[in-house]
């Protein structure tokens, strides 16, 4: 069901001058309206600026609350007029960033709005992207090199989501949708794809150092099954409002959550196991992909340089 979008979108991406390597930025956890979320994104724009990145991957939690008749709402948006829109996204994300597409998923907070008006925002907004709750993209890093992004849909694998009575809204708008096929799909992808360099991106962590994403982690545990069966080189996501750098089993995990805050959780000991680096402020992931090696840093608002990896291509 997802692939007639899908090809339109390669198609596109497929076209892209001759280059030597790709550049992104991945952020998430971002719609919040606070004096944090524009720091990050200042410092997203400077880096931009110096990197030119290719587009931006949103690992979702794009809006936190939105106003509808009833008052105040958890999450998501109204429909394609809301005004959150323009306050958390277009007038926030700007200069630099204007005309670079955002590869967007959502979170489990936008699952409490209106997801039709996040799918169907592209017509309105061309940088923003997201075709279908789960899809894949493969760009050119260089003439003989592709990478693909599987965007996956993690929110209708988490089990307790569907169990939460104050959230009907989130509930409703789940079980229109197919976990399983969603899996099958995921499997399907990486076993049929020849890119070189393979990622997968979800909202919700696999692993992560916190005691906070204990249960949604128990049900990422089929995603990790099948991100290791094809060595996948890395897992990008959000969720937890942190930096994070793991590595297990050759594959590397980061968080990406702190687009609009930083804060400090329980530590989860069985997380500390693969935990190679970990942040509380605000900030985001600045990655350069070459034939090779994926280099990735994370940046605070100040662009100082948290902590750095090097992916070799396996
Ligand atoms: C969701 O948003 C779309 C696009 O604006 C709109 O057509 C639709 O009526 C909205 N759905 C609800 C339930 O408000
Ligand atoms: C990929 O799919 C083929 C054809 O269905 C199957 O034979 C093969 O075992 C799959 N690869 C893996 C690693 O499961
Ligand atoms: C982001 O990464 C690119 C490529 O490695 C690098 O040139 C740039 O300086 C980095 N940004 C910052 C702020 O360090």
């Amino acid at each position: 069901m997802y692939s007639i979008l899908l090809s339109l979108l390669v198609c596109q991406l497929a076209f892209r001058p001759a280059v030597s390597d790709l550049h992104f930025q991945v952020f998430g956890d971002w719609g919040m309206g606070n004096k944090q979320q524009k720091l990050v994104a200042m410092a997203m724009m400077k880096n931009a600026v110096i990197t030119k990145p290719n587009f931006i991957v949103n690992v979702g939690d794009n809006f936190y609350k939105h106003k509808d008749s009833d008052g105040e709402k958890q999450g998501g948006v109204n429909n394609l007029e809301d005004p959150l829109w323009k306050e958390y996204f277009e007038s926030v994300y700007i200069d630099y960033l204007r005309n670079i597409p955002f590869y967007s998923l959502l979170g489990n907070h936008d699952y409490m709005g209106n997801i039709s008006a996040q799918l169907l925002y592209h017509s309105k907004s061309p940088r923003w992207y997201l075709p279908s709750p789960s899809y894949h993209i493969t760009v050119q890093v260089d003439e003989q090199t592709t990478a693909l992004f599987v965007f996956l849909d993690t929110s209708p694998i988490i089990v307790d989501y569907y169990k939460h009575p104050e959230n009907t809204k989130m509930a409703d708008n789940l079980k229109k949708l197919d976990p399983k096929q969603q899996l099958e799909w995921l499997e399907h992808v990486l076993n049929t794809t020849s890119a070189n360099w393979r990622f997968v991106v979800g909202h919700h962590p696999i692993i992560s150092s916190t005691t906070a994403s204990l249960l949604t982690e128990q049900d990422m545990n089929m995603v990790d099954t099948i991100i290791q069966k094809y060595s996948v080189q890395a897992y990008f996501s959000g969720h937890i409002h942190q930096l994070e750098h793991h590595n297990d089993n050759n594959i590397d995990y980061f968080i990406s959550g702190a687009g609009a805050t930083g804060r400090s959780y329980v530590t989860n000991p069985k997380g500390l196991r693969t935990l190679n680096w970990f942040g509380q402020d605000a900030g985001f992931l600045n990655v350069t992909l070459s034939k090779d090696l994926m280099t990735a840093q994370f940046l605070g608002t100040d662009l100082s340089v948290l902590h750095t990896s090097h992916t070799p291509i396996i």
